[in-house]
């Protein structure tokens, strides 16, 4: 009997049954874990460019085309007539999200009054609002001074626009 114990070689050790499931299966996690790397490799994706900063005045209507559909996916708002570049939170603003009834539009009155909702009036001067209304939306307020870039102002009815210098913006462009 110790004569054919001695004659057992590693080939036949590796090639026994048992062992032969054993090595398929350390292959197939290795396999399974170099391919989860490369995975989350692929996920881990380089985050969306920002878009350049505007600085400009805008009518209502000419506000209500950055409602975040057009191609560059730009979304502003305006609070009490500053308009505020809330592009950075388009998963709340832009289409589909909770908020996009504000997206590209003067959000005013929904943010004071609590509302969802944007009017389409050609203006809406909120004069209107009571204090407690009044007070809630310049929270708002604050609330994006502290989270998003200006833009400019809301333009009323007959109003024109200001004229902002390059040397105003943060990047400068030479032209
Ligand atoms: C049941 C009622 C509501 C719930 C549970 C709720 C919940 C939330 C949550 C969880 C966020 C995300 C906060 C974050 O991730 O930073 C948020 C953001 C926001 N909510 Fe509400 N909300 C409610 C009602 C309202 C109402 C009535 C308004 C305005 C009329 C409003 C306006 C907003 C706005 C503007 C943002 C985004 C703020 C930003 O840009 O950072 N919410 N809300
Ligand atoms: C809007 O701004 C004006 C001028 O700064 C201020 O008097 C008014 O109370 C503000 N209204 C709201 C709703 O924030």
């Amino acid at each position: 009997m110790s004569e054919t114990e001695q004659t057992v070689t590693f080939w036949d050790e590796l090639t026994s049954p048992i062992n032969l499931v054993l090595v398929a299966i350390i292959v197939y996690l290795v396999y399974k874990i170099i391919q989860s790397k490369f995975e989350s490799d692929v996920e881990v994706a380089p985050p969306p460019k920002p878009l350049p900063k505007i600085r400009k005045d805008l009518t209502v209507a000419e506000l209500k085309n950055y409602d975040g559909t057009q191609p560059d996916g730009r979304v502003l708002l305006a609070v009490n007539g500053t308009i505020f570049d809330v592009t950075r939170g388009k998963r709340f603003y832009g289409p589909g999200g909770p908020y996009a009834a504000f997206a590209g539009k003067d959000a005013t009155r929904g943010l004071a009054t609590g509302e969802v909702a944007a009017s389409d009036k050609e203006y809406d001067d909120v004069s209107d609002l009571t204090s407690d209304e009044i007070a809630s939306a310049k929270e708002w307020e604050e609330q994006f001074r502290e989270k998003y870039d200006i833009v400019g102002r809301l333009l009323k009815p007959g109003e024109t626009p200001n004229k902002y210098s390059d040397d105003e913006s943060e990047d400068k462009k030479s032209q």
